[in-house]
């Protein structure tokens, strides 16, 4: 297995794809995609933009959906949901097919939607990522930071870094990236709200009212 750590979608190469990608948003679209399942929704779908969410949602019975759109970490109008994933509780997702639009984490999936296999991680759920990967050994896994509209953003990379360390050795790093995402997650390890706090996206979503 051969890592490559991407901070954005944008820094990823173009016409090239791997066997495996990672798509992290912590903050926040994996970390509710990662709720929403766990809360027993029975899929979710992802979109790019919000006008195919809703042309393809639209195919499928009011009863059994739930469309999620977030855009500079507000709810758009109209939407059921935003973008918490505090809103994704068992009794609003049992059975529920989520739609979801988000400003980067639904982008960055898109990127390599053609990949061969592409899950998605957070922090929540990064030992079970770690897990997946050991066993399926895809020969080449891009960890892919969503970011905040093309620049860096320091908690997807720190989540690269977690599950990159439970993965590393010396045949597996593909770039420079990854033994930086693993010294960043190392640093803040045992203080991961103060990381959150720090963070660009973390201080928006506070003035937002967004700390819980
Ligand atoms: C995104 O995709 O940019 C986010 O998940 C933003 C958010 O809702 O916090």
């Amino acid at each position: 297995m051969k890592l490559f750590v991407y901070h954005t979608p944008e820094l990823t190469p173009t016409g090239d794809l791997p066997d495996c990608a990672v798509v992290i948003d912590v903050l926040r679209a994996t970390t509710t995609i990662a709720t929403a399942l766990a809360s027993g929704a029975e899929a979710v779908q992802a979109f790019r933009d919000l006008d195919t969410l809703m042309e393809k949602s639209e195919k499928w019975l009011p009863e059994k959906r739930l469309r999620a759109g977030e855009r500079g970490g507000a709810k758009v109008e109209g939407y059921d949901l935003g973008n918490s994933p505090l809103d994704c509780t068992p009794e609003l997702m049992e059975g529920k097919r989520l739609f979801i639009s988000t400003t980067n984490g639904t982008r960055a999936l898109d990127r390599v939607a053609r990949a061969q296999r592409v899950i998605t991680a957070a922090m929540i759920n990064r030992y079970s990522v770690v897990e997946y990967l050991l066993d399926k050994q895809p020969e080449s896994v891009w960890l892919l930071g969503s970011g905040w509209e093309g620049g860096y953003s320091l908690e997807d990379t720190a989540c690269a870094g977690a599950i990159a360390q439970g993965i590393v050795n010396v045949s597996t790093v593909g770039n420079d990236e990854v033994i930086a995402a693993i010294s960043l997650y190392t640093q803040w390890q045992d203080n991961l709200l103060g990381l959150f706090h720090q963070a660009s996206h973390g201080q928006r979503l506070l003035k937002l009212n967004g700390e819980e």
